[in-house]
C-alpha cells in the first residue's frame, strides 16, 4: 500500500461533491485522483469544480485504473450493490453512500465481496463523526445520565420533494432518504440491536399528490424496540420549509443529553417590538460540513493503518433493515418483527 491514497468519485452529484471537496485536499494521506459520472453534464460541471488526472462516464473503465486504491460510492441508492461488488473484485478499497442498498440480501452481496477481495467498506453514516454526536455518545458511556431509556430523534429537510420521491413502491421516502440516519444514531446510542418497528406516516404538504400516489408520505414517526429494551421513537418530515432541523435526545435513568439545535450560529438580533430573531439552519450540507471530512479523514486512516473502519457494512445492514421494516409497517399499518 502507497503512502497516500488515491480515490475516485463514482457519482458527482449533491452528496458526491461534498466528498469531492473533502478529498481535494482536505483529508491527510488521501487525494482525490478521479471523478467518474455516467451523465455527461454532471461530470463536465464537476470537472470545473475539482482538478483531477482522470475522467470516466463508466465505473467499469475506472475500476481497470491501477492508479486508482479507493472509490467512493455516492450514486443513487439502487446502484450501489453493483458498483460496490465490482469495485470490490477489482480489488480497491470502498466508501458507500446511506442507505447501503436495497435490501438486507443485497448489503449481505456487498459484504461478501469486500470480504472475499480483503478490502475495506464503509458506510456514509457522517453524524458518527459530527463533534456533537460523538459528545453524546461520550456522556452516556460516563454513566453520568445512567442507562439509556429513551432515544428521541428527529431529521426535517426543507426541499420540496423531485417528482421521483412521491413513488414509494419505487423508494423508501423520508424514512430512507432522511432517517436513516436517526435508525442508525438510535441504534448507536442505544448499543442494542433493533426487534420491531412500527411506522405511521401522513402527506400533509403534497395534497395535489395524493391521486397519483397515495402512498407517499412526507411526515413520519417510526417507534423501535431495542433488544435491551431502550425505546428509540424517530420523526421525519420533508419539505418543511424551514430550514434543516436535526435533533437527538436521549433519556437516561438519571438525566437527559440534547443534540443539537435548529439555530444557525449563536447570533440573536432583539428589537423593540418585542421580538428575538436569530438565523435557521439551512442545509445538511452546513450542519455536517466538518462531519464530512472527518468521516473521510477515518476512511483513509483505516485503509492507511489497516484497521476496521468505524462503521462497517453490517451497521449499514441493520440500518437499512429498519429502513425497510419502518417502510413495511407504514404501507400494512402493523408492527414488524426485524
Ligand atoms: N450522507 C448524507 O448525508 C447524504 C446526503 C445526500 C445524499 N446521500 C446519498 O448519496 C447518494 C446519492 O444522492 P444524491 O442526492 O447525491 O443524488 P444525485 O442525483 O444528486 O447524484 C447522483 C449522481 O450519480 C450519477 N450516476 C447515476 N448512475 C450512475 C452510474 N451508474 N455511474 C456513475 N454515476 C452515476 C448521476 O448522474 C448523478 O450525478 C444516495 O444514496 C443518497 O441517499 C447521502
Amino acid at each position: 500500500m502507497r503512502d497516500r491514497i488515491r480515490v475516485c468519485l463514482i457519482g458527482c452529484g449533491r452528496a458526491g461533491m461534498i466528498h469531492a471537496k473533502s478529498y481535494a485536499g482536505l483529508v491527510n494521506g488521501a487525494e482525490l485522483a478521479a471523478i467518474c459520472d455516467a451523465d455527461a453534464k454532471n461530470l463536465a460541471a464537476a470537472q470545473k469544480i475539482v482538478n483531477v488526472r482522470f475522467v470516466y462516464n463508466d465505473y467499469r473503465e475506472a475500476l481497470k485504473n491501477d492508479e486508482i486504491d479507493a472509490v467512493i460510492v455516492v450514486t443513487p441508492t439502487r446502484f450501489h450493490k453493483d458498483i460496490v461488488c465490482a469495485a470490490a473484485n477489482a480489488g480497491k478499497h470502498i466508501f458507500c453512500e446511506k442507505p447501503m442498498a436495497s435490501s438486507p440480501e443485497e448489503c449481505d452481496e456487498m459484504i461478501e465481496s469486500c470480504r472475499k477481495n480483503n478490502v475495506k467498506l464503509q458506510i456514509g453514516f457522517m453524524r458518527r463523526f459530527d463533534k456533537n454526536f460523538k459528545r453524546g455518545r461520550e456522556i452516556i458511556d460516563s454513566g453520568v445520565i445512567g442507562p439509556v431509556a429513551m432515544i428521541k430523534s428527529n431529521t426535517y429537510g426543507p426541499s420540496e420533494p423531485k417528482e421521483w420521491m412521491y413513488d414509494i413502491r419505487n423508494n423508501q421516502g423520508p424514512i430512507g432518504e432522511v432517517n436513516s440516519h436517526d435508525l442508525d444514531i438510535c441504534r448507536w446510542y442505544a448499543g442494542s440491536e433493533p426487534r420491531r418497528i412500527y411506522a405511521v406516516g401522513n402527506n400533509f404538504r403534497s395534497p395535489e399528490k395524493a391521486a397519483e400516489y397515495p402512498d407517499y408520505y412526507d411526515s413520519c414517526s417510526v417507534t423501535i424496540e431495542f433488544a435491551n429494551g431502550v425505546i428509540g421513537v424517530v420523526t421525519g418530515a420533508q419539505y418543511v420549509q424551514y430550514g434543516y432541523d436535526a435533533r437527538t435526545e436521549i433519556l437516561g435513568t438519571k438525566g437527559i443529553v440534547k443534540v443539537g439545535t435548529q439555530r444557525a450560529d449563536s447570533v440573536e438580533t432583539v428589537t423593540r417590538d418585542m421580538t428575538i430573531v436569530s438565523d435557521s439552519m439551512d442545509s445538511w450540507r452546513t450542519l455536517f460540513r466538518e462531519a464530512y471530512v472527518a468521516e473521510a479523514q477515518a476512511f483513509a486512516d483505516s485503509i492507511l493503518n489497516d484497521t476496521e473502519p468505524q462503521v462497517t457494512g453490517y451497521d449499514g445492514k441493520i440500518a437499512l433493515t429498519m429502513v425497510n421494516a419502518g417502510v413495511r409497517s407504514y404501507l400494512e399499518k402493523r408492527p414488524v418483527d426485524i
